[in-house]
């Protein structure tokens, strides 16, 4: 059966919420036949993907193209997409304009927008507007070069009030969940606590109503960061490079293909 909006905010309290990121058709058939509760195209892909320094350089149209790839594969779990940089804080028509892109030509069933304060305005219009919102506060990369680049965030106590304060008006603002991301556990909890939709942590503890990861850091593929909070599941880079080897080796040597592997 088909997650919804309504069935991800009633898991608060009863079962965790378990949400990877997914970029293309075939991981996103798999994470849904393994059950994933929610798929995030994130703006990830930029730098996981694309090759990009950051994911402010991701653009509306990679978005789109990435999320059709998804929607294709997945039956069951939500599918939420990001909003990518400066396709939504120019005004709420902006903002209106890229979420319908992102549902109607990809898929998406909710999208993503990092941030409060100014935002929260544009995020109740979407929201009045029947888009359903994921927030994220924390550590949002788009914004990275503001909070000194990609750090934890809330350790100050004036900061940490500044999230809590912005949890509230994004829970009131009606986000059907919220992304924490690289925040203390104590604050994560404390958050968890106090708002009612449910919050999905990276970098922010056990506490959190779910778990969020990026699915080549869970996979195992090198990077020139390898961030704490990031467990590993698999070490897909070194086995990929040993197959790759092995055919490499295996054409070379006239091994490959075999009688069997062609025609009579
Ligand atoms: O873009 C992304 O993958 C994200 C997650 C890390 C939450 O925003």
């Amino acid at each position: 059966m088909k997650l919804t909006v309504k069935a991800i905010r009633e898991k608060k309290k009863k079962e965790k919420i378990v949400c990877l990121t997914a970029y293309d058709f075939p991981f996103a058939r798999i994470l849904d036949e393994v059950g994933m509760d929610i798929i995030l195209v994130g703006d990830s892909l930029g730098m996981v993907l694309l090759g990009y320094d950051s994911t402010v350089r991701v653009t509306l149209r990679e978005m789109v193209h990435h999320t059709k790839a998804v929607s294709r594969a997945v039956k069951r779990a939500l599918i939420v997409s990001d909003m990518p940089f400066a396709s939504y804080q120019g005004s709420f028509d902006q903002a209106f304009r890229s979420a319908k892109r992102l549902i109607q030509e990809g898929g998406a069933e909710a999208v993503k927008l990092e941030g409060a304060g100014a935002l929260v305005k544009t995020i109740k219009g979407l929201i009045q507007a029947g888009i359903p919102v994921m927030g994220h506060l924390g550590m949002t990369p788009q914004t990275a070069t503001f909070l000194g680049g990609y750090k934890v965030q809330g350790r100050e106590p004036k900061a940490a009030r500044q999230i809590l304060e912005d949890a509230q008006k994004l829970e009131d603002a009606g986000v059907f969940s919220l992304v924490l991301e690289c925040v203390p556990r104590k604050l994560a909890e404390q958050i968890t606590k106090k708002i009612s939709c449910p919050t999905i942590g990276i970098g922010a503890g056990p506490k959190t109503d779910g778990q969020i990861l990026v699915l080549h850091d869970l996979l195992g593929f090198e990077g020139p960061v390898h961030p704490r909070f990031v467990r590993r599941y698999a070490s897909f880079e070194k086995e990929a490079k040993q197959a790759f080897s092995r055919y490499l080796s295996d054409v070379r040597s006239g091994s490959f293909p075999s009688l069997k592997e062609s025609f009579e």
